[in-house]
């Protein structure tokens, strides 16, 4: 189907489930271990139930690191702090279409900024929704599971719109990541990839990994980089 050829995945660990005593100790080693990019993510306790970090954090990591800065935005409204996050060094921006009236003006916004954007979505929310903001994607987040914590498992109903957004994205003619988060894990990480996606992001299964390097190795290799198939896997159990 797809004409992609079969290239292995990127991996993105999630900060959240670092040491953030050691913050950047724990950069500059998935950075060792070959990580592609860094997730970080920001919580506000009010568009999802937890804290986590600000800009400044993003800030003083910015200069310990050459990976991408893959910034998620849990946070309603968004568009006050986007010049904060762009100026903090993000070189991806994600705002969740949940987040607002106006994800569309958040993304120019963000694009203005010289920053890539990202819409990321909720488990409840249809991939149609982000339908009428394509034009200004450059990226696409499928939350796989609830935002707001680490260590949650994997929602196999997110398969299914993986494949959607994939063909939503190919329809473009742009080349558009979809990128999972929450609960990837090695078999987790191929359902994923055989439903679509080309970009994990993974928490507890690099940063609570005695050995991030076979950790980050195991996520790239579990799609078998077989070629992508037309839709989710079924035998998922
Ligand atoms: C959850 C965050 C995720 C989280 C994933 O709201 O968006 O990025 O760090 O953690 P794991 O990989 O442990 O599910
Ligand atoms: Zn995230």
């Amino acid at each position: 189907m797809s004409a992609t050829p079969p290239r292995p995945p990127t991996v993105a660990p999630s900060l959240l489930a670092a040491d953030f005593g050691r913050a950047a100790e724990e950069v500059a080693a998935v950075e060792a271990a070959g990580a592609d990019w860094l997730h970080l993510d920001v919580m506000d306790g009010h568009f999802v139930p937890n804290l986590s970090f600000g800009p400044q954090m993003i800030k003083a990591l910015r200069p310990r690191s050459r990976l991408p800065f893959d910034v998620h935005l849990m946070i309603a409204p968004v568009d006050p702090f986007l010049h904060a996050f762009a100026e903090a060094g993000a070189e991806h921006i994600h705002l969740h279409i949940e987040a607002g009236p106006h994800a569309h003006r958040s993304m120019q916004l963000v694009r203005s900024l010289g920053v890539k954007a990202g819409i990321a979505l909720n488990p409840a929310t249809p991939a149609e929704a982000v339908s009428a903001v394509m034009d200004v994607a450059d990226l696409i987040l499928v939350m796989t599971v609830n935002p707001g914590f680490g260590g949650q498992s994997f929602l196999l109903s997110q398969l299914d719109k993986i494949a959607r957004l994939r063909r939503m994205a190919d329809a473009t003619g742009r080349e558009i990541p979809i990128i999972v988060d929450g609960g990837i894990d090695p078999h987790t990480a191929a359902l994923s990839v055989a439903a679509g996606a080309d970009t994990l992001v993974a928490g507890t299964s690099v940063f609570g990994q005695p050995d991030y390097a076979a950790a980050i190795a195991a996520l790239r290799g579990a799609s078998g980089a077989g070629p992508r198939a037309a839709g989710p896997s079924r035998d998922a159990a």
